[in-house]
């Protein structure tokens, strides 16, 4: 299994994305995912699933230290106490003792980065999450919560795919020593019509979806697609064994388009 590894922390480098999925939908596509072979999962407080994405792990009996459990906190709980209590709430919502990774899921808008991450530190040195880091955060934002942490900073999960250029902000992160999280890596499934994809993936003989994940790999990034059907689950992981070249880089780079940006809400940062 590829992976990528950022102080101290190794993510399988496909993970399952779960946001909407629900119910009954978030423990079947979670258990698919892991008995495919999937061994990095991740939810959010925000998507209202830890309960159901918590069932799914359990229904598989995979030992729960093989599997990398990420979740997140809402920009609504990001002071030191509501920090707190919101950690102890998904781990008992997931029913484990503690979570490989979790994050801050969008910059607040009324705390400092450098309080917010001091916050979530203390929630790693409780014993809460084995690692901490960020997501949706700028170049800006992410320099000022390395400079207040005494933790590592392992990861900055957000949106990429073939076109939003996030070179900048992935330059940073990898500065750090961060690992760079692509959230819709498959640009909501929108990149996997266009053309100059279909034709990779018909050369190669390997589906749209393929192409643009294995992108995100030779990229350096760990990616985290997000689907309800097993046999897309299995596809979306099944891209070890084959390599773009060059001029496929190039032509899948060359997709890059202003104002193609996915996820802004009235939590976005300035961004980069
Ligand atoms: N940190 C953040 O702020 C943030 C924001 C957004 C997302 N995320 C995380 O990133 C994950 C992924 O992002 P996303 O769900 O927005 O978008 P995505 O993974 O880029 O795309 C998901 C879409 O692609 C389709 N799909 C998946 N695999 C496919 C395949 N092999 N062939 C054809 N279609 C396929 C899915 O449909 P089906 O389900 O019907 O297969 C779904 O419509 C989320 O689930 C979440 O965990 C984080």
């Amino acid at each position: 299994m590829l992976t990528v590894t950022a102080h101290g922390a190794t993510l399988p480098a496909i993970g399952l994305g779960t946001w909407q999925l629900n119910g009954e939908t978030a423990s079947a596509a979670v258990a698919a995912a892991i008995e495919a072979g999937y061994r990095h999962i991740d939810t959010a407080i925000g998507y209202g699933n830890e309960t159901e994405v918590g069932e799914g792990l359990r229904r598989t009996g995979v030992a729960r230290d093989q599997i990398f459990l990420t979740s997140k906190i809402p920009p609504e709980q990001l002071g030191a106490d509501d920090m707190m209590r919101a950690a102890e709430a998904s781990l008992r919502r997931l029913r484990v003792d503690q979570l490989d990774l979790l994050l801050i899921h969008w910059p607040s808008r009324t705390l400092t980065a450098a309080e917010t991450i001091r916050s979530l530190n203390r929630v790693k040195q409780r014993g809460l999450a084995r690692h901490i880091g960020v997501s949706n955060y700028t170049v800006r934002l992410l320099d000022e919560a390395w400079a207040a942490t005494e933790e590592p900073i392992a990861v900055n999960q957000c949106e990429h795919h073939p076109y939003l250029d996030q070179s900048k902000l992935r330059a940073a992160t990898e500065r750090h020593g961060t690992a760079f999280v692509a959230y819709c890596p498959l640009g909501r499934a929108e990149a996997l019509d266009e053309p100059v994809i279909k034709d990779i993936a018909g050369r190669l003989g390997r589906a749209p979806a393929q192409i643009v994940l294995r992108w995100q790999i030779q990229k350096g990034c760990v990616a985290i697609p997000k689907s309800a059907h097993p046999a897309r689950i299995r596809q979306n992981l099944d891209i070890d064994g084959f390599e773009l070249a060059a001029a496929d880089m190039d032509a899948i780079d060359a997709l890059r388009t202003d104002g193609s940006r996915i996820c802004d809400s009235a939590f976005s940062p300035d961004w980069d």
